[in-house]
């Protein structure tokens, strides 16, 4: 890791040492000390160089001046609910697979999403056409007919019979996936949550793909191509949506206890 301090532009403001929960600079007055034998220490995460007012910091060979400055703008109250409000789970899509580019920004979105100690490791697999996804569908339409869950029995023969109630007829199947660690499916939902709002502030319906995650949990699903050793966490079916809703349905408030 390499992090440095410009000190003839540094402040003194301890900006940095305050958001560091690696403890890599030295506490204390004047210029912050970066301690070596903290650096293995660092997570990488950004936040010296984001914080500092004086574009002092260089880290791994990015310096805080050449980071994008933070928008002066907050979402407004229509915006706010646009995004996080109207949302749904779309499961009627146009048959063409999305636009290429609106993925790519989608995804440059979702890499902001946490992840713990800042790891980093969530992977995608992206399956864009309709034909791609066909033996997705039949591997975990098979793979659920093992399931012991009752509803799972019948899937194998309504797929077979063309009833696509795994996939709802999307053109594209988004995939977060990683190599097991603690928190492993923890980062791939939180990146598949900014993913599904990201790609709906761009219009494109989503629904999450619980049933290829339990389809993929119970057999290995070799129609993902998933690299060796990854498992699928979480998943959304995606695609233009073929009709629009008019109306916001109803939420009960989520149950809270106020301490
Ligand atoms: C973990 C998870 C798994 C889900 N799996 C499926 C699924 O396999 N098929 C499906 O049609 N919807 C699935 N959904 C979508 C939910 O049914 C949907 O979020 C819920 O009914 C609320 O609707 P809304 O998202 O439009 O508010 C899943 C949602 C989550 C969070």
């Amino acid at each position: 890791m390499s992090v440095s301090i410009d000190a003839s532009r540094c402040i003194q403001c301890h900006r940095c040492v305050a958001v560091c929960i690696c403890n890599v600079f030295q506490p204390g007055s004047g210029v912050p000390v970066v301690m070596d034998e903290r650096r293995k220490n660092c997570m990488h995460c950004g936040h010296c160089a984001a914080v500092c007012p004086s574009q002092a910091i260089t880290l791994d060979g990015r310096s805080s001046g050449d980071l994008l400055p933070i928008p002066a703008s907050r979402l407004d109250d229509e915006a706010r609910a646009a995004l996080f409000t109207a949302r749904r789970s779309i499961r009627l899509y146009k048959p063409e697979p999305i636009e290429r580019t609106l993925l790519e920004k989608a995804l440059r979105l979702a890499s902001y999403a946490p992840t713990a100690r800042n790891a980093r490791e969530v992977h995608w697999t992206i399956l864009n056409g309709r034909e791609k996804l066909l033996p997705v569908l039949e591997q975990a339409a098979e793979a659920l007919a093992c399931s012991t869950d009752s509803r799972y029995q019948k899937i194998l023969s309504r797929v077979r019979q063309g009833e696509d109630v795994i996939l709802r007829g999307a053109p594209c199947l988004i995939v977060a996936h990683a190599a097991p660690w603690r928190w492993a499916e923890a980062d791939c939902s939180a990146a598949i949550s900014y993913m599904e709002l990201a790609l709906h502030s761009f219009g494109v319906g989503t629904c999450w793909s619980g049933m290829v995650i339990n389809a993929a949990r119970l057999k290995p699903l070799s129609a993902l191509q998933l690299p060796e050793g990854h498992v699928m966490y979480a998943g959304l079916m995606a695609g233009m949506p073929a009709i629009d809703y008019t109306r916001i349905p109803y939420r009960e408030p989520a149950g809270v206890t106020w301490i």
